[in-house]
C-alpha cells in the first residue's frame, strides 16, 4: 500500500514544504483597474476577483497552508460611489450564500473580522450562518477582513479593555501585548507571516496593522483577479529566500 502524500500531489517541487507560511494575508488589489483596462465597468473587475480568491483559497487549503486572510472592504472603502459600495455588498452576500456548501466539502473554517454591526442586516446573517456552520471544520482557516480598518480595530480593543478595567475585571498594569491582542477581531488566530499586495502599490491600507508587525512583504503588479496558482507559487518562492530575523542577529 502506498502512504497517502502529505499535500496535494500538485505541490512544486522547488518549495520547501517546511517552510511555508502558516498564514498569508492578501490585499486584494487592482480589480478596478483590471475591468478599466478591458473598457469594463469597475465591478466586473470585483466579480472576477472573486474566482482569484476561491482559487487561492483551494490552492492554499491544498498546499497545506494553515491560514489565509483577505482583505474584502476597508473602513474606507465606504467612501467609492453608493453603487460600487451597493454591488460589494450584495457580491458578498450572493457568494457567501452560494459558496456555503462547497466551503464545508472542503473543511474549510470562515471568520469574519472587522466592525460587521455595520454591514446590512442580510449580509450579517449570512455571515453568521457560514461561521456557525463552518466552525467544527479542521480545514484552513480563511477569514475575510470586511468593513475592517486596523486602525478602528485597535480602538475597538482599547474600549473593550477600558470596560474591563472600569468593571473592576482587570487591573491597569495587567495590560500588556498578550491582552491586547485578545480583544483583537482576530483574537486565536497566528499572526501573517506573510502578506502578499497585488496591483503593485507599496502601502498597507490599514490592514492588520498590529498583527503584521514581522510579516515578510511581497508585493506583485499582478492585479488581483490575474492572480493565479503560477503567481502564488513565485510569491512562496519569494518568501523562502527570506531570512527572518525578528530583531535578532
Ligand atoms: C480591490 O480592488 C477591491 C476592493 C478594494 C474592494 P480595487 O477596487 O481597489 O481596484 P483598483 O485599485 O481601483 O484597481
Ligand atoms: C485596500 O485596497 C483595501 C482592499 C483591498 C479591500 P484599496 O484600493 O482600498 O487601497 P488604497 O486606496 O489603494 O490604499
Ligand atoms: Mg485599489
Amino acid at each position: 500500500m502506498t502512504a497517502k502524500p502529505i499535500v496535494s500531489p500538485k505541490f512544486p517541487a522547488d518549495l520547501l514544504q517546511n517552510r511555508l507560511p502558516h498564514h498569508i494575508a492578501v490585499i486584494m488589489d487592482g480589480n478596478g483597474r483590471w475591468a478599466q483596462r478591458r473598457g469594463l465597468p469597475r465591478i466586473m473587475g470585483h466579480q472576477r476577483g472573486v474566482d482569484t480568491l476561491k482559487s487561492l483559497l483551494r490552492c492554499c487549503n491544498d498546499w497545506g497552508i494553515s491560514a489565509l486572510t483577505a482583505y474584502a472592504f476597508s473602513t474606507e472603502n465606504w467612501g467609492r460611489p453608493l453603487e460600487e459600495v451597493e454591488f460589494l455588498m450584495t457580491l458578498f452576500e450572493r457568494v457567501l450564500r452560494k459558496e456555503l456548501k462547497e466551503m464545508m466539502e472542503e473543511n474549510v473554517r470562515i471568520r469574519f473580522v472587522g466592525n460587521l454591526a455595520s454591514l446590512p442586516a442580510s449580509l450579517q446573517e449570512e455571515i453568521d450562518r457560514s461561521m456557525a456552520d463552518t466552525q467544527n471544520n479542521t480545514g484552513i482557516q480563511f477569514t475575510v477582513a470586511t468593513n475592517y480598518g486596523g486602525r478602528q480595530e485597535i480602538v475597538h480593543a482599547c474600549q473593550a479593555i477600558a470596560q474591563k478595567v472600569e468593571a473592576g475585571l482587570l487591573k491597569t498594569e495587567e495590560i500588556d501585548e498578550t491582552v491586547l491582542e485578545k480583544h483583537l477581531y482576530t483574537a486565536g488566530l497566528s499572526y501573517p507571516d506573510l502578506l502578499i499586495r497585488t496591483s503593485g502599490e507599496m502601502r498597507i491600507s490599514n490592514f492588520l496593522l498590529w498583527q503584521m508587525a514581522y510579516a515578510e512583504i511581497y508585493v506583485t503588479p499582478t492585479l488581483w483577479p490575474d492572480f493565479d496558482q503560477a503567481e502564488l507559487h513565485k510569491a512562496l518562492l519569494d518568501y523562502q529566500q527570506r531570512e527572518r530575523r525578528f530583531g535578532k542577529i
